[in-house]
């Protein structure tokens, strides 16, 4: 039995991840100050689960935590390309300065792994199609800088310190726990929600953009293999679905799914929206094993029976 601590682990990614970690046997311990995070859904967690509620720019509090953790999975951020636009200070304090703090609590207590899931925003405005690791980052954001910086603080702390940082870039995530409501609220959540309620999706730009989907449940085994894999220390891969669908696209397999026929709104493109994105996921498949086992249809489907249980 190994011992956790996920930050943000009362989120959408987080959730998904303690489930999975206790339904294994493993201690897990959420750090979160619950920004963004939901309280009701902790009620049904196993009652072993841990919560600590605090800030990650609390780095006193945050050391409190680590004491005796195997590995540190950081999730503890502002997931928004538009809420970064509006505060770029806010996002870069969370994301960039709250990933310090945890990287240093980290490597004090001594952990084996710390993984930190990174964004495929940083690939930014490069045209090449799919987006391989190896390519520079060419931020459109405040968010994307924000993760890059987060990004570059977890190679020093490899390479300068010696803790076992791993780098995960996810591509758009979506399944259960992924919150519908809010200014800020992911496209698929947000989409399912309008749909169920008979009411049409606002699409920014043409929907002619694609995106690259993943369903949570890939997501948590690539976080499980990054935390075990031989020779991943140190290193970023893309966790992605490794193959893409236009907004447009997206709409009409939730109206399939759901069996409605509703025609989604325009309206003027986001500044900071990426046109389009793919992940190469070679790296990932060769190092970590990882293989996106979820089917975007059967994913979008699991999505919406979760939401109509939970809504
Ligand atoms: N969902 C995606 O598609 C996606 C893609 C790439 C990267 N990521 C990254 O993965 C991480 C988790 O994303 P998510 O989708 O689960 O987001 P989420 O908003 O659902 O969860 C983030 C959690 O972090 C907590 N948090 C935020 N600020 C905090 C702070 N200052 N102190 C302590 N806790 C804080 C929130 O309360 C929330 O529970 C984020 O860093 C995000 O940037 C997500």
């Amino acid at each position: 039995m190994a011992k956790y601590l996920v930050t943000g682990g009362a989120g959408f990614i987080g959730l998904n991840l303690v489930h999975q970690l206790s339904a294994s046997g493993e201690k897990v311990t959420i750090y979160d100050s619950f920004v963004t995070g939901k309280k009701k859904h902790l009620r049904e967690l196993p009652k072993d689960v841990k919560l600590i509620e605090g800030d990650i720019l609390d780095a006193k509090e945050l050391r409190k935590c680590t004491r005796n953790v195997d590995y540190m999975i950081h999730l503890a951020g502002l997931n928004s390309v538009l809420r970064s636009i509006k505060d770029p200070v806010e996002s870069l304090q969370v994301n960039a300065t709250g990933t310090l703090n945890a990287l240093m609590a980290g490597r004090d207590a001594k952990i084996k792994r710390f993984i930190y899931v990174g964004s495929a925003a940083a690939y930014g405005e490069s045209p090449s199609l799919p987006k391989v690791e190896t390519m520079i980052e060419t931020p459109l954001s405040p968010y994307a800088v924000s993760t890059i910086a987060a990004e570059n603080q977890c190679r020093v702390f490899f390479n300068t310190y010696g803790l076992q940082t791993v780098i995960l870039r996810a591509f758009n995530a979506y399944g259960p726990f992924q919150d519908p409501t809010g200014p800020y609220a992911p496209v698929v959540a947000k989409f399912i929600a309008t749909l169920v309620d008979g009411k049409a999706p606002v699409i920014s730009g043409d929907g002619k953009q694609s995106r690259d989907f993943v369903h949570v449940a890939d997501i948590i085994e690539a976080i499980k293999s990054a935390c075990i894999a031989p020779k991943a220390e140190g290193e970023l891969f893309n966790i992605a679905g490794a193959s893409r669908i236009t907004i447009n696209g997206l709409v009409n397999m939730l109206n399939g799914i759901l069996g409605k026929e509703i025609q989604p709104k325009y309206e003027e493109a986001r500044p900071g929206d990426i046109r389009h994105s793919l992940a190469d996921i070679t790296k990932a498949q060769e190092m970590l094993g990882y293989r996106p086992r979820t089917s975007i249809v059967d994913g979008l489907a699991n999505a919406v029976e979760w939401y109509r249980k939970n809504k």
